[in-house]
C-alpha cells in the first residue's frame, strides 16, 4: 500500500503526457496536485491487492476515479455550487485560474476519465465495458450528480435523515461503491452487491465524518473552505446533534467489519486502508 501514491504520480505524469501544452493542461496539473488523499484509486488498488492480483496494472483505470472525483470537486466549489476559495490546501481551481477554466478542467477530466479506461490495453474488452458501465452510472444522472442537485435544493431548508441519506448516498456513496466494484471486476469477484454494500456504507461514514471534522475542526486542518453553515445546508449535526450522528457513525462500522468478513477480505491491505479512512482526521 506504500507504493499506491508513487503509482498514482506516475499514472497521473504519464495522463498529462498525453494533454497538449495549454492553459488547460495547467489548470488540469494544479487541480490534481495539493492535498488530496486520493482514496477512491487507493480502494480500487487495494480491493486487487486484496485479491492477490496485481495491482500496480491497474493504476491508469485506478486514476480515471480520481480525475472524476477531482472533476466533481473543481464544479463543486464553483460560485454557482458552493464557491468556495479553498480546496487540498491552496485556492480553489476557478480563484487560481478563472471560471471559465474551471468548468472546462472538469468537462476534461470527466471524458478523459472514460478514456484512460477505455485505453488501458492490459485489461480485457470485457472488464473495460463492465467498468465503464460501472463508473457512468454511479456518477451520472442517477448518481452523483443527481446527489449534487440535490444537495443544492436542500440549502435553506432544516432537513431530516432520510433527505441527508439520499443526498449522501448520491453524491458520495456511488463513487465509493465504484472504486471497491472496479476493484472487485479486475479481480474476478462475482459478489459485486456485497462489495457495493461497502462502498455504500463505507461511502455513507465518510460523508458522517466530513460533517463531524466541519464542526471539530478548522479549514486549515482541512485543507478546504467549510461552506455548510453558511450555505444553510443540513448536516447529521444539525438534524440529529452530536450523539446521535456518532452512534450512527458507530452503526455504519459495525456494517463495514461485518462485510469485510463475509467477503473474507478482514486483515488484509483493504482492511487496513478502510481502517486509516474511518480514523482520518481532514
Ligand atoms: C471530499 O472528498 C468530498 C466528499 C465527497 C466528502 P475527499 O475528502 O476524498 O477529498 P480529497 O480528494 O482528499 O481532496
Ligand atoms: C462534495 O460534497 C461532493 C461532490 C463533489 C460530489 P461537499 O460539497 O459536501 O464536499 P466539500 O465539503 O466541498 O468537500
Ligand atoms: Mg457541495
Ligand atoms: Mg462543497
Amino acid at each position: 500500500m506504500e507504493n499506491y501514491d508513487i503509482w498514482i504520480d506516475q499514472a497521473i505524469d504519464q495522463y498529462l503526457e498525453t494533454l497538449v501544452q495549454s492553459r488547460l493542461k495547467s489548470a488540469i496539473r494544479y487541480a490534481l496536485s495539493g492535498t488530496g488523499k486520493r482514496l477512491r484509486p487507493k480502494l480500487m488498488l487495494a480491493t486487487i491487492e486484496a485479491r492477490g492480483f496485481n495491482a500496480k496494472d491497474y493504476a491508469s483505470v485506478a486514476l480515471a476515479l480520481e480525475l472524476v472525483h477531482t472533476y466533481s470537486l473543481v464544479h463543486d466549489d464553483l460560485p454557482a455550487m458552493d464557491d468556495d476559495a479553498l480546496r487540498r490546501g491552496q485556492p480553489t481551481t476557478h480563484i487560481q485560474f478563472d471560471e471559465a477554466t474551471a468548468i472546462l478542467v472538469g468537462d476534461a477530466l470527466l471524458s478523459d476519465a472514460f478514456r484512460l479506461i477505455s485505453e488501458a490495453a492490459q485489461i480485457s474488452p470485457d472488464k473495460q465495458s463492465a467498468m465503464i458501465r460501472i463508473l457512468a452510472e454511479k456518477i451520472g444522472s442517477k448518481g452523483m450528480v443527481y446527489g449534487q442537485i440535490l444537495d443544492i435544493a436542500s440549502e435553506n431548508t432544516s432537513g431530516d435523515v432520510a433527505q441527508l441519506m439520499a443526498i449522501n448516498t448520491h453524491k458520495t456513496a456511488h463513487l465509493l461503491e465504484a472504486a471497491l466494484m472496479m476493484g472487485a471486476i479486475a479481480s474476478n469477484e462475482s459478489n459485486l452487491e456485497r462489495t457495493e454494500q461497502l462502498g455504500r456504507d463505507l461511502g455513507l461514514l465518510y460523508q458522517i465524518q466530513d460533517d463531524l471534522l466541519e464542526a471539530t475542526s478548522d479549514e486549515a486542518t482541512a485543507g478546504k473552505s467549510f461552506s455548510d453553515d453558511r450555505r444553510k445546508k443540513p448536516t447529521y449535526l444539525t438534524v440529529l446533534g452530536l450523539a446521535k450522528t456518532q452512534a450512527m457513525n458507530d452503526q455504519y462500522y459495525a456494517s463495514i467489519q461485518a462485510t469485510l468478513k463475509a467477503l473474507e477480505l478482514e486483515h488484509t491491505v483493504l482492511d487496513e486502508l478502510i481502517q486509516t479512512i474511518i480514523h482520518r482526521t481532514y
